[in-house]
């Protein structure tokens, strides 16, 4: 890999210090850095290098000792103000000492860790200084979400970000696209004779998405009040996992190729029509609730959130895909904080046979065919058929195999950031979302925004924390014996 210069905006902040840093330190320790490479920490806080490393070494119980010297010496600091245009000057004569230093040959990743209005700011001030360009060497640009508050937003920021970089030194991080088993869709869609053939409208009788979690806005209450599940998870990270099960095979496995189809599929998405959010698009809001004898606050007691608060923290949407692959097929997905357990799971629910031979049995008659692909914990794949019970007569039962990633012992899953860095630093930007994908994902999300906020009748219900959401986001997949599958089925929630 080439030599480099991998430079953090908001280096003393929270995400710099629990994932940035660790990841750099992982791809270290396993020999994946180039030999000319340095961090430069960018940030407000007053630190000299010294005192820069200490702190990466504070609390992170990721640095073990014996690789702790020769990685801090490669990590040094540079305070500024990131709005003061004035102090960027300072930013470049750093960089150039470490070039001098470390070898590093002009090569520089920035990657932005600051609030998103300084999304524009920086960019600019890098730009000024010759930052965003340089012939024989490579700069890019990494953006953390969100991404834009709605398509207008995006739209204009995707424009302002393109007056100073091209699209491809663009990087736009959903940390969902790191993750091994979202990768993993396309491999078992793409490298398998046996599912593409069934992954269809003919075959498949609906899609459920469902990422749930167990803990509540915790102190981030102020940054989620603004935003709400469906602009924090949907927008972002489900419509991603939705591209990876939905898309079509693209015809190489390079950038342009997969981010093409994907910004296909996110075209074809049908936008819920602000007439009908009401019936397919279930937003809640957790409400307070006893837990094994502690009391979990309700989201109007967080910290940083008004208590009157509209936003939701619970989403459940029925959507469909126009096109050839999809017409007719349902998609639900939902995700929620407080929910009772934490885990991402798809769910690919086959359509029955079509003639139920066995038609006194009642669990037979019940059954459908399940693809059960788990992002997280436990990630793996499972699949539910049904199976003669031995003896007489013909008792079907529903039986499950199932593949869990932590039987290859020896492979060693990546952290989604490691994932993600590496490949940015590598100039490769498969994992990375596209301008024109990002802008279509608004597309859907945007009607759903508007008609909650010009019409403040539509329900938001609370539910208590600890359960799965509000009862009536049932009612969006049932009949037809068919519910939501419930990760974890043994959790205490009267409705599993
Ligand atoms: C982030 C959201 O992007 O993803 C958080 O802002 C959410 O609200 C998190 O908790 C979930 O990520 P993961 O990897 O823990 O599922």
């Amino acid at each position: 890999m080439d030599p480099q210069v991998f430079v953090i905006f908001g280096a003393s902040g929270d995400l710099a210090k629990r994932k940035l840093l660790p990841a750099i330190y992982e791809l270290y320790c396993s020999n994946l850095l180039p030999e000319s490479f340095a961090v430069l920490g960018v940030s407000r806080t007053d630190y000299s290098d010294d005192a820069f490393r200490q702190e990466v070494f504070t609390d992170n119980e990721f640095i073990e000792d014996s690789k702790k010297q020769d990685f801090a010496q490669k990590l040094f600091y540079e305070p500024i103000d990131t709005l003061e245009a004035k102090d960027y000057p300072k930013v470049r004569q750093r960089l150039e000492k470490i070039d001098e230093q470390m070898g590093t040959s002009g090569n520089y990743v920035f990657y932005l860790s600051v609030p998103p209005r300084l999304y524009t700011e920086i960019p600019k001030y890098l730009a000024q200084e010759d930052l965003n360009k340089k012939e024989g060497s490579f700069r890019r640009l990494i953006i953390e979400k969100p991404f834009g508050y709605d398509m207008e937003s995006a739209q204009s920021l995707n424009k302002s970000l393109q007056q100073h970089f091209d699209e491809d030194q663009i990087y736009r991080i959903d940390h969902y696209l790191g993750k091994e088993t979202v990768q993993n869709l396309l491999v078992t869609r793409f490298a398998n004779g046996i599912f593409e053939p069934l992954w269809n409208r003919n075959y498949i009788h609906h899609i459920e998405i469902t990422s749930a979690e167990k803990i509540g806005v915790g102190d981030r209450g102020g940054y989620y009040d603004s935003s709400g599940a469906l602009r924090d998870m949907v927008q972002n990270h489900l419509l991603q996992i939705v591209a990876h099960v939905a898309m079509e095979p693209p015809i190489n496995a390079d950038a342009g190729s997969i981010r093409s189809e994907k910004l296909k599929l996110f075209k074809a998405l049908r936008p819920i029509a602000e007439s009908e959010v009401e019936q397919y698009a279930i937003r809640g809001q957790y409400i307070g609730a006893d837990i094994g004898g502690k009391h979990i606050k309700g989201y109007r007691e967080e910290k940083g959130v008004g208590d009157d608060s509209m936003t939701e923290t619970y989403v459940a949407l029925k959507f469909f895909i126009d096109n050839w692959r999809w017409a007719g097929v349902p998609f639900y997905i939902r995700t929620g904080k407080h929910l009772p357990t934490k885990a991402t799971e798809v769910v690919v629910y086959f359509k029955s046979p079509p003639h139920h031979l066995f038609r006194s049995n009642e669990e037979m008659m019940n059954m459908n065919n399940q693809l059960i692909m788990r992002i997280q914990p436990d990630e793996g794949l499972l699949l539910q058929f049904g199976m003669k019970v031995p003896g007489a007569g013909f008792n079907v039962k529903n039986v499950e195999m199932d593949f869990h990633y932590s039987d290859l012992t020896d492979a060693h899953v990546p952290e989604a950031y490691e994932r993600l860095i590496l490949d940015a630093m590598k100039g490769d930007a498969t994992l990375y979302a596209r301008g024109d994908s990002v802008e279509e994902a608004w597309r859907f999300v945007d009607p759903i925004l508007n008609a909650w906020k010009n019409n403040p009748d539509i329900k938001l219900y609370g539910y208590p924390a600890g359960t799965w959401g509000p009862d009536v986001a049932d009612n969006l997949i049932e009949g037809d014996r068919v519910s939501w599958r419930n990760p974890c089925r043994n959790l205490t929630d009267s409705r599993n």
